[in-house]
């Protein structure tokens, strides 16, 4: 099987510029299941691209192959992965738009995924986005902010009394996969970092109701911002 350097895994409404980017497409069986995604040149560098959630945002997050895409990355040797998460800011003052670097998480997300089921493994977890160093050293100096990811099995949205806990405990973002998929990376070896990008307010924070559509326009949106991001980043970690 052919190598890569980096994984890039697009998440919401980022499918399409992903898409933009040509490549082949390339299948990568493991013991989790199948990786699918292309194989592209981006930033003089070798990528698997994924989509999280598959062609026509068919897969929810609490389905989502964590796994399979974490060892497939592993078994293809990437030195990095890097990711875009549409997130609710917990801040009234981040609005959409922002983009944060995710340095920490709070998982909430009960979701207790594993590659170590059958083998006692505690995995040390002190850094769980490694590869933020690179997003922040890609980010221009006005771009650079760090946040703490909450991370919820959705698929639903939040209460606003949810939303309020989390800003008790101190997270910045919520979202419903970054955390799992910093979870798969860091067992299968591969440094992980996770751009979140604000597509909303969380809920309670605005008057009005959430929706899927809502999120997916402002994605679509700024999604040309964050790929640049992303390419940046991977050519950060390559000089690296
Ligand atoms: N909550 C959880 N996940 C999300 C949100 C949110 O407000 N916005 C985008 N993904």
């Amino acid at each position: 099987m052919l190598g890569v350097d980096v994984g890039l895994i697009g998440g919401t409404g980022i499918g399409d510029r992903l898409a933009a980017l040509g490549g082949k497409a390339m299948h990568v069986p493991t013991p989790h299941g199948t990786a699918r995604g292309t194989l592209v040149e981006v930033g003089g560098a070798r990528a698997f691209v994924v989509r999280r959630h598959s062609f026509g945002h068919r897969t929810p997050p609490h389905h989502v192959p964590y796994l399979a895409m974490a060892d497939a990355l592993r078994r293809l040797g990437a030195k990095a992965c890097f990711s875009t998460a549409a997130v609710g800011s917990l801040h009234a003052d981040w609005g959409v738009g922002t983009m944060a670097v995710c340095t920490d998480m709070l998982d909430l997300s009960g979701r207790n995924l594993t590659m170590f089921d059958r083998t006692v493994r505690h995995t040390d977890f002190s850094d769980p986005f490694p590869a933020h160093r690179h997003l922040l050293s890609a980010l221009g100096a006005d771009a650079k902010l760090p946040c703490v990811y909450a991370c919820t099995d959705g698929p639903r949205y939040e209460t606003p009394y949810e939303v309020e806990r989390l800003q008790k405990m101190g997270a910045d973002v919520v979202g419903m996969t970054a955390a799992t998929e910093a979870v798969a990376m860091h067992e299968a070896g591969v440094p992980y970092g996770c751009l979140a990008v604000v597509t909303n307010l969380a809920a309670g924070l605005t008057k009005s109701a959430l929706t899927h559509d809502e999120v997916g326009e402002a994605m679509t949106k700024l999604g040309e911002r964050a790929v640049e991001a992303l390419v940046s980043a991977v050519e950060v970690a390559l000089r690296g």
